[in-house]
C-alpha cells in the first residue's frame, strides 16, 4: 500500500471513529481514562465495573465533552469539538424510535420525528438507540439520554401534543371550557355516550351547557351536530363491564383505535411477541369517520412498525425488556 493510501485509509477511520463517537458515547465508559461524558457539557467517572458514576462535573465554559482516542475529555468547542449526548430525543438509524430519557422512549413509525407515544424500559434497561434492541441491560449499555434530562424534562416527546380537551362528564365545566355555541360529541361508547351530546349557550355572559340524548335508537353526529339513525365510526362497545376510557386496540374494535390515530395509515397493534406483534391495523377515513381494518402477518412473521412491512425478526418493542407501550394514548398490549 502505497503512502497516499494509508493516509486516506488514517483519515477514513478518523472519520468513521469520530462519527461513532458523536453517536454512541453518552454514558459509555472509556477505558483509556475511565471516564464518560454524562451531558453535552459534563463529565463523569466511571467505577470499578466499568459503569459510570452518574456524578457530573462541569466542563469548564466553552469546552465540551468528547470522547476521542486520548479518552473521554473536555474540549473547547473553538477547536470544533462537538459534544456527546446530543443524540436524546432523535429517532435511530432506522427510524424506529426515540430515546426520550434514560428509560423511556418513543415510537418515530418511519418518520425522523418522535411520535406522540411513551414507551418505558423495564427495570435495570436503559434505551439506548445504537443498540437496535431499544431496551438494554444497564450493566452492558449506557443511556443515549443525559441522567440530566430526567430530571428536567418529563418523559412527554418533543411532538406537538394536542391542547387537553376538557372532559365531557359536567356540561357546564366543559361549555365553559369550549367557549363556543354549539353540540357537541360526548363520547365513544355506542350504547351510552354516542347517543348523547352537550349543548353549548351563552347566557348574560356566561357560557352555559346542557346534557341531551338522542332521541330513540339515534346516535349524535359531530359533522351535522344532528341525531342521525346511522352510528358514527367511532362509537363501540367496550369489552368487559369496566367502564374505562382507554380503548384497548383489539380486533374488537379497531374502528376506536383509528379515531385514536387520526391519520390514514398503518399502526401496530401491541407488544405480545405471540399475537399482538403480528398484527396491524390499516386506518383509513370514509364519509368522516375513521375506520380501522385489522391484519395479521403471514406465516410466522411479524410486524415492523418503521417500514410498516411484515419481518421475520422480532420486533425490539416484543420483549420483556419494554415495561410499557402507548401510540396516541392508546396502550399497545
Ligand atoms: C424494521 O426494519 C428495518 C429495515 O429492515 C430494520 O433495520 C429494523 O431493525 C426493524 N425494526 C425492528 C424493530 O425490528
Amino acid at each position: 500500500m502505497s503512502t497516499k493510501d494509508t493516509q486516506l485509509l488514517n483519515w477514513l477511520l478518523l472519520l468513521i471513529f469520530l462519527v461513532d463517537s458523536v453517536r454512541s458515547a453518552c454514558n459509555v465508559c472509556n477505558s483509556v481514562n475511565s471516564m464518560a461524558c454524562y451531558a453535552v457539557d459534563q463529565i463523569q467517572a466511571c467505577d470499578a465495573n466499568n459503569l459510570p458514576t452518574r456524578i457530573p462535573f462541569n466542563c469548564p465554559p466553552g469546552y465540551v465533552c468528547v470522547s476521542g482516542a486520548s479518552g473521554v475529555l473536555c474540549r473547547p468547542t473553538a477547536s470544533g469539538s462537538i459534544g456527546d449526548c446530543q443524540d436524546c430525543n432523535k429517532c435511530d438509524a432506522t427510524n424506529t424510535f426515540a430515546c426520550t430519557g434514560t428509560n423511556s422512549f418513543a415510537l418515530c413509525l418511519g418518520t425522523t420525528t418522535p411520535q406522540n407515544s411513551l414507551g418505558s424500559c423495564s427495570p435495570g434497561y436503559v434505551c439506548n438507540n445504537m443498540n437496535d434492541q431499544i431496551c438494554g441491560l444497564e450493566t452492558q449499555f449506557g443511556p443515549t439520554c443525559s441522567y440530566a434530562d430526567d430530571t428536567t424534562t418529563t418523559a412527554t416527546p418533543p411532538t406537538a401534543t394536542p391542547a387537553p380537551t376538557p372532559s365531557t362528564d359536567n356540561a357546564a365545566t366543559y361549555c365553559a371550557a369550549v367557549k363556543a355555541p354549539g353540540n357537541y360529541a360526548v363520547g365513544d361508547y355506542a350504547e351510552t355516550t354516542c347517543r348523547q351530546y352537550i349543548k353549548c349557550f351563552l347566557l348574560n355572559g356566561v357560557w352555559r351547557g346542557q346534557k341531551y340524548t338522542c332521541p330513540g335508537k339515534t346516535y349524535f353526529n359531530p359533522t351535522t351536530g344532528l341525531c342521525a339513525v346511522s352510528m358514527p365510526g367511532n362509537c363501540y362497545t367496550p369489552t368487559g363491564t369496566t367502564t374505562t376510557t382507554t380503548v384497548a386496540p383489539t380486533t374488537s374494535n379497531p374502528n376506536a383505535y383509528c379515531a385514536k390515530m387520526q391519520s390514514q395509515d398503518y399502526f401496530p397493534v401491541g407488544t405480545n411477541p405471540s399475537s399482538t406483534c403480528r398484527q396491524y391495523i390499516y386506518c383509513h377515513l370514509l364519509n368522516g369517520r375513521w375506520l380501522g381494518n385489522m391484519y395479521t402477518c403471514p406465516g410466522n412473521t411479524y410486524y415492523n412498525s418503521s417500514t410498516k412491512r411484515c419481518q421475520t425478526g422480532l420486533p425490539a418493542t416484543c420483549t420483556r425488556a419494554v415495561a410499557r407501550l402507548s401510540l396516541n394514548g392508546v396502550e399497545l398490549i
